[in-house]
């Protein structure tokens, strides 16, 4: 059978992970979580007080390191030199982190040829920002997934807090709000919705409902 590559972008949390790594299963394809390689850049940046705001010394940086992932039950474990930062890269310092790093030009492309190689055989899900709109314009099915920044922010906090992290659910929805801005207002690769993505709020509906969306779409393009 056919297969494709699906694209879901969206903000923060929008509900992207879930589905797509729910999505990912139910077709048999891989889920690759773009974000998760801007969270390990920003995570070694961090460790090695990297000037972010050099050209060069990024550049450098993205040379050296090594991510990759490793599929288990819960979807992926992220590997950063060998090591799994799966935990390590979902503090809220990192996703702010990351959400900084993302907007330099050296670490999104030395990111965009590796999410490329990743992908280019299809019966792929990727989830992320610029998914449909710069890593695979030509993705057979893409989805830009969106909900209330109320809900968002609900979302995120009950994540961190489940986790024991020290939050508040007003600093959370600041947080994704301060994201949501950042991410769609940076130079390069924006978040934006692709012109052909279908477009889900998912404020008032169940995953299992998104899902079973995204998934007669998927099938109309592998039968066609
Ligand atoms: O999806 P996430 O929250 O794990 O992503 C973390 C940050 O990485 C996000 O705030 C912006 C950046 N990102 C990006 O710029 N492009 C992507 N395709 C995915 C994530």
């Amino acid at each position: 059978m056919k297969k494709i590559i699906v694209a879901i972008d969206g903000p923060s949390g929008s509900g992207k992970s879930t589905v797509a790594k729910l999505l990912a299963k139910k077709l048999g394809y891989t889920y690759i979580d773009t974000g998760a390689m801007y969270r390990a850049i920003a995570l070694q940046a961090k460790r090695e007080n990297i000037n972010i705001n050099s050209g060069a010394a990024l550049s450098n940086l993205c040379d050296r390191v090594q991510i990759g992932f490793v599929p288990d039950n819960d979807g992926l474990r992220t590997i950063l030199n060998g090591v799994d930062v799966s935990e390590e890269i979902r503090t809220p310092d990192m996703s702010m982190a990351a959400s900084d790093i993302s907007s330099k030009k050296e670490v999104r492309q030395s990111l965009l040829s590796l999410q490329r190689r990743m992908g280019e055989t299809g019966g792929v899900v990727l989830e992320g920002r610029d998914v449909g709109t710069v890593i695979f314009p030509n993705a057979e099915a893409k989805f830009f997934l969106d909900a209330s920044l109320e809900e968002r922010g609900k979302r995120r906090y009950k994540e961190l807090a489940a986790k024991g992290l020290d939050v508040t659910l007003e600093q959370t929805i600041e947080d994704v709000k301060k994201r949501d801005i950042n991410d769609s207002s940076r130079d390069i690769a924006p978040l934006k919705m692709a012109a052909d993505s279908i477009l889900i709020d998912s404020t008032n509906v169940g995953i299992k409902e998104v899902v079973e969306k995204m998934i007669r779409v998927v099938n109309e393009k592998v039968d066609r």
